[in-house]
Order: structure tokens, then C-alpha cells, then sequence
């Protein structure tokens, strides 16, 4: 199988551009694909902000941050952004239907040898893949927040992903200094099936007053040793994200274990969604 090196990048948010970052940090001619000059300057000023962090941590020099910031290029239109690649990840929000869009458009431009990746925290990649006509080159790549320092990569098969492709992800997420980790798709992966029955018990708690928020992230904090307790990350990833992916498995296992709290239901639809917008279970600068 080819080479990696030419890697597009699509989306700037979060997630995107912490997966520029990782990227050409080690190496990779990255593209990152942003709708608007505005967004793609945001993700490269997050992008200089987390090397700076990295170099004041003597984590990098000063030369491998110039480096890695000369080897991102940006493009405002996903056609041409794809022209060259070997890898194409999708970071755009978890919305099926601008999903397909975007890979049904990259599916045209890209190389025909292209591997096809989605950043997705729980929709399906073998629904995803069908957008495209290279389903056995199509994987997902999920990596977690804040991805610079985020060890786990999870890679999941669709059904029609060739195992060659699937190989060949696991090895790169290695290069990254990334330990990739193999699962099959399934609504929610591994990792947010079980992350978010956690988080969404936890808001249960809250909800029927069996403790106090901070208690209860203190609680998992010291006694299971959790860097963040479950509410504080569920502000962390956003409430509207952890609404969606439960969401998905309720839907997708038909099973009220994954029934969403109404209080998270209600935070949502109250604006309150965490960090990003000040106000979730807890107050953020
Ligand atoms: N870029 C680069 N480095 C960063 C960074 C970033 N965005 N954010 C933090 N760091 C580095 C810091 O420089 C620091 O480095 P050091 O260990 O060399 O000193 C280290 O990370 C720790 O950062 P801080 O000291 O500032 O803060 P904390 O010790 O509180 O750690 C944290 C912050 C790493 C976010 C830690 O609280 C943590 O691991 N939290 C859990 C995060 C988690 O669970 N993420 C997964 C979310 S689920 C997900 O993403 C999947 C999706 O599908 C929902």
C-alpha cells in the first residue's frame, strides 16, 4: 500500500485542527479545509497556541514548531484541498447529511488511491462509507480531545473496509505516537458506548438530587481516578455533542438503557452546552 504523506484535513473546529497538528508535527504535508479564511485562521492560530504550549514545555524546538506550521497549507474549497491526498479525515459536525455531502464531493477530486477517514464519535462508517464508491477504503479515525495529548486512536471497520486499509491506519496512528486501537463499527464504537452511559448516570444523579455536581465529579475523580470527573467532561466534549452520540445509541440499540437524562435534554435546549458557550454543569472562563 502507498506511502502517507499528503494528508487533507477537513474542518478547522476542535477536533480538526488538533488533527493538523498532530499530523504535520510528525511529518506530513497537511491541507486543512475551512469554508471560511476566518475559521481556517482560527484553527491555525489554535494550531501555533498548542505548539507554543508544546515548545514552553521543551516538548519541541522552536525549529520543529516553525516546521510543523510551514507544513499546513490551507483551502477554502474541498475539491481542489483533496487533489493530492493519500489520506482525506473528515472533522465536520456530526450531521449525517453534511457528512455525505462532503465525502460525495471529495470522493470526486480525490486520488483514486485516497484512503477515506471519519473523525465521527458515533455515526455509523458503513452508512458513511456508502457515500462514496471506495467503501473499502473508508475507516474511521477517531481521536480524542485535546488530540495533541490524547494517546488513543480508535479505528473502526465498516463492513466493507478492506483489513489491507484498516492495517495501514493502525500502523500510521503509530507514527503519530499514537497507539491505534481496532474496533468494529457499532453505534457508538467501544469508547463512547461507554463513556456516555457514565456521563449520562451522572446527570441522572443530578437530576434526582443524589448529589451535588461537584461531589459527584470528586467522587469519580478520587475514587476511580478520572484526570476530569463525568460532568466536567461532559462541558469539556459539550453537552449537545454527548446528547447526540446518546442519542444515536438509543436509537441505534432501541434499548432505554441509553435514554437520554431530560435534564441534559433541557440544558441543551437551554443553550447551556459547556465550555464553548460558558455554562454547562459547571461556570467556564
Ligand atoms: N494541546 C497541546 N497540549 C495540551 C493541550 C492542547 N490542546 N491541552 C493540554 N495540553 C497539555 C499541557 O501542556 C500539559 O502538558 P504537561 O503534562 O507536559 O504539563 C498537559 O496537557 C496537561 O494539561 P494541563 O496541566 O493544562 O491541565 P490538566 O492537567 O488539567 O489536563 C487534560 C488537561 C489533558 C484535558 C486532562 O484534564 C484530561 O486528560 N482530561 C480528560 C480528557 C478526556 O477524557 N478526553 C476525551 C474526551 S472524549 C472524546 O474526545 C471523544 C468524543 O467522541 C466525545
Amino acid at each position: 500500500m502507498s506511502n502517507i504523506q499528503n494528508v487533507s484535513v477537513i474542518g478547522g473546529g476542535t477536533m480538526g485542527n488538533g488533527i493538523a497538528h498532530v499530523f504535520a508535527l510528525s511529518g506530513s504535508d497537511v491541507t486543512l479545509i475551512e469554508t471560511k479564511q476566518a475559521y481556517a485562521d482560527r484553527a491555525l492560530n489554535t494550531i501555533e497556541k498548542n505548539l507554543n504550549r508544546m515548545v514552553k514545555k521543551e516538548k519541541i524546538k522552536e525549529s520543529e514548531k516553525k516546521g510543523t506550521l510551514d507544513r499546513i497549507a490551507v483551502s477554502l474549497d474541498a475539491g481542489s484541498g483533496v487533489a493530492n491526498a493519500d489520506l482525506v479525515i473528515e472533522a465536520v459536525p456530526e450531521i449525517f447529511e453534511v457528512k455525505k455531502k462532503v465525502f460525495k464531493t471529495v470522493d470526486e477530486h480525490a486520488p483514486k488511491h485516497a484512503i477515506f477517514a471519519s473523525n465521527t464519535s458515533s455515526i455509523s462508517i458503513t452508512k458513511l462509507a456508502e457515500s462514496t464508491d471506495r467503501p473499502d477504503r473508508f475507516v474511521g479515525m477517531h481521536f480524542f480531545n485535546p488530540v495533541p495529548v490524547m494517546k488513543l486512536v480508535e479505528v473502526i471497520n465498516g463492513l466493507k473496509t478492506d483489513p489491507d486499509v484498516t492495517e495501514h491506519i493502525l500502523a500510521l496512528a503509530d507514527t503519530l505516537g499514537k497507539v491505534a486501537v481496532p474496533a468494529n463499527d457499532s453505534p457508538g464504537f467501544v469508547s463512547n458506548r461507554v463513556l456516555m452511559p457514565m456521563i449520562n448516570e451522572a446527570i441522572f444523579c443530578v437530576y434526582e438530587g443524589v448529589a451535588e455536581a461537584e461531589d459527584i465529579d470528586h467522587i469519580m475523580k478520587l475514587g476511580m481516578a478520572h484526570p476530569m470527573g463525568p460532568l466536567r467532561l461532559a462541558d469539556f466534549i459539550g453537552l449537545d455533542i454527548c446528547l447526540d452520540i446518546l442519542q444515536v445509541l438509543y436509537d441505534g440499540f432501541k434499548d432505554p438503557k441509553y435514554r437520554p437524562c431530560p435534564l441534559l435534554v433541557k440544558m441543551v435546549d437551554a443553550g447551556k452546552l459547556g465550555d464553548k458557550t460558558g455554562e454547562g454543569f459547571f461556570t467556564h472562563d
